[in-house]
């Protein structure tokens, strides 16, 4: 089953306190503001090359984690769940997103004590494969069932240790193909697929984009790149890495649909 085209995306501007975000894996360092903010532009053309049309959101000074805007909300074809983030700073954002979301599909609420992040999430056709993460606990993952199931949606819990969220550590390139850092997730879950590992000295390779026949990878990632290009991929190359100092990856930079 091909996944339907991506004609739509959701980016935030980098907020100015970037440097304040948090941070679980990776230990802080001087941020450049403005090569950040080309690293954010040249994605937004890479997106925008792809056949996506962006809304870009305003900057919000006071949320450094904003521009992550994969983690607030969960898009799926038929509604969106609005998250309850695990980390207390980053809570705001989802009502922040909320507005501009609520045009585009009917929007479903994770509640406390549950929590989840869209990182945490990932999709693959019908199957929402969730992290159990330091963001994401069981009551969430509860509660994202009970909204789902009724359009169809199978959720599978996925172990993650050693890493921010689930699509850190796993992504699928293509139908059937996972690029995937086994050191941080459960891959039992995941037999039915090819995966590909990442070399062990590109650890961070695995966070990937796949936008309608292009696979965006990360500049570091060079020989992850290369494999994914052995496998007939088309690949775009991303430097991104200010925003990689911040925890993140390519997907949490945009929310993605049709
Ligand atoms: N800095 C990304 C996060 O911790 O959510």
């Amino acid at each position: 089953m091909n996944a339907p085209r991506i004609t739509h995306g959701i980016v935030r501007k980098i907020s100015r306190s970037l440097a304040n975000c948090e941070l679980l894996h990776v230990t802080r360092q001087t941020f450049d503001l403005e090569l950040a903010g080309q690293q954010h532009a040249a994605y937004v053309a890479a997106l925008e090359a792809a056949g996506v049309s962006v809304s870009v959101l305003p900057e919000e000074p006071e949320l450094p984690d904003s521009t992550f805007v994969e983690d607030p909300v969960i898009v799926l074809d038929e509604i969106a769940v609005l998250c309850r983030l695990g980390a207390a700073s980053r809570e705001p954002e989802a009502d922040k997103i909320a507005e501009h979301i609520a045009g585009i599909r009917a929007i479903h609420r994770i509640i406390p004590p549950g929590t989840i992040e869209g990182g945490d999430v990932l999709r693959i056709g019908k199957t929402l494969f969730v992290g159990i993460s330091s963001r994401t606990n069981g009551e969430g993952i509860r509660q994202l069932e009970t909204i789902v199931s009724r359009f169809g949606y199978r959720v599978v819990g996925v172990k993650v240790n050693g890493c921010l969220h689930l699509k850190t550590g796993v992504t699928s390139p293509a139908e059937g193909l996972l690029v995937a850092n086994t050191d941080w997730i459960d891959p039992a879950p995941f037999q039915r697929f090819e995966i590909l590992r990442v070399p062990d000295a590109e650890p961070w390779g695995a966070n990937t984009l796949a936008v309608n026949g292009t696979v965006f990878a990360a500049e570091s990632s060079p020989q992850t790149a290369a494999l994914l290009e052995s496998k007939g991929l088309h690949v775009k190359r991303l430097a991104i890495s200010e925003l990689q100092k911040a925890e993140a990856g390519l997907t949490c930079l945009s929310v993605l649909y049709f």
